[in-house]
């Protein structure tokens, strides 16, 4: 199954969008391209973009457009991404969104495909304070629903878990209004473009990937002309 395009994952923190994307972009040999993990690495490396960063990310506060946008634009031209790539976590407001569409365009790669995932307030906040990730692969587990089977070792590859500092409950909260007030009117930006499918994200894991994997064929058909 291809791709060849872009796939974006729009959800609220602990929607499942890192566990999904990887899955699947594994899956379809595509790119798995988190902002947020881009911009986390950042901070780590103490690079200029990463000391702007900081501060935002440690309020739960977006980071202003223009960063993102130049760190994403330099990723998608790199030739892994020729065969479409999935984003996770971008874009997050409706400039984003715009300045996205005239990329692509401008790349060739048409309309993206949207999936929002919607999973209720109280199982994110579960999900978020459960979450531990791997400090070497990334592999994500959750303490209530996916536990290691070592604790606070990663199954794949021995790696120490740990816990993200965003998600302290007084951050999740602030990142969780962030969500609401500047990302969440993208669903209807892409319900208007006609690219938008919704899933219940809080389905299982192995069930949501399913579901996601139907979304890419059904609509890859459907660009192909076959239905
Ligand atoms: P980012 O890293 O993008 O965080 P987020 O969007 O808040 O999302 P999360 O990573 O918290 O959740 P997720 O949906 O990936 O859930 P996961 O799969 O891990 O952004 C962090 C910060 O960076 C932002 O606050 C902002 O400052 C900045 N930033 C990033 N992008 C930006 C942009 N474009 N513009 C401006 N600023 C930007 O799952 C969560 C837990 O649930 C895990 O433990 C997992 O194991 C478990 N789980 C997942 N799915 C299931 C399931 N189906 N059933 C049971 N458990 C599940």
């Amino acid at each position: 199954m291809s791709l060849n395009r872009a796939l974006i994952f729009l959800g609220p923190p602990g929607a499942g969008k890192g566990t999904q994307s990887k899955r699947l972009a594994a899956v379809l040999g595509v790119p798995h391209l988190s902002t947020g993990d881009m911009l986390r690495d950042a901070v780590v490396r103490g690079s200029e973009l990463g000391r702007m960063a900081a501060p935002m990310m440690e309020r739960g506060e977006l980071v202003p457009d223009a960063i993102v946008m130049g760190m994403v634009e330099e990723r998608i031209a790199l030739r892994d991404c020729a065969g479409g790539f999935i984003f996770d976590g971008f874009p997050r407001t409706i400039p984003q969104a715009e300045h996205l569409d005239r990329i692509l365009a401008r790349l060739g790669y048409g309309k993206p495909l949207v999936v929002e995932f919607h999973v209720s307030a109280e199982t994110l906040l579960r999900r978020v304070a459960g979450r531990w990730t791997c400090s070497v692969g990334g592999e994500t587990y959750n303490v209530y629903e996916r536990p290691p089977r070592v604790a606070g070792i990663c199954d794949n590859d021995g790696g120490k878990l740990i816990q993200r500092a965003d998600d302290r409950a007084e951050i999740v909260r602030e990142r969780m209004a962030a969500y609401e007030r500047q990302t969440k009117p993208l669903a209807d930006y892409y319900r208007d473009h006609g690219v938008l499918e919704v899933i219940d994200g809080t389905a299982p894991v192995e069930d949501v990937h399913r579901e996601l994997l139907g979304i890419v064929r059904r609509t890859d058909d459907k660009r192909d002309g076959h239905l």
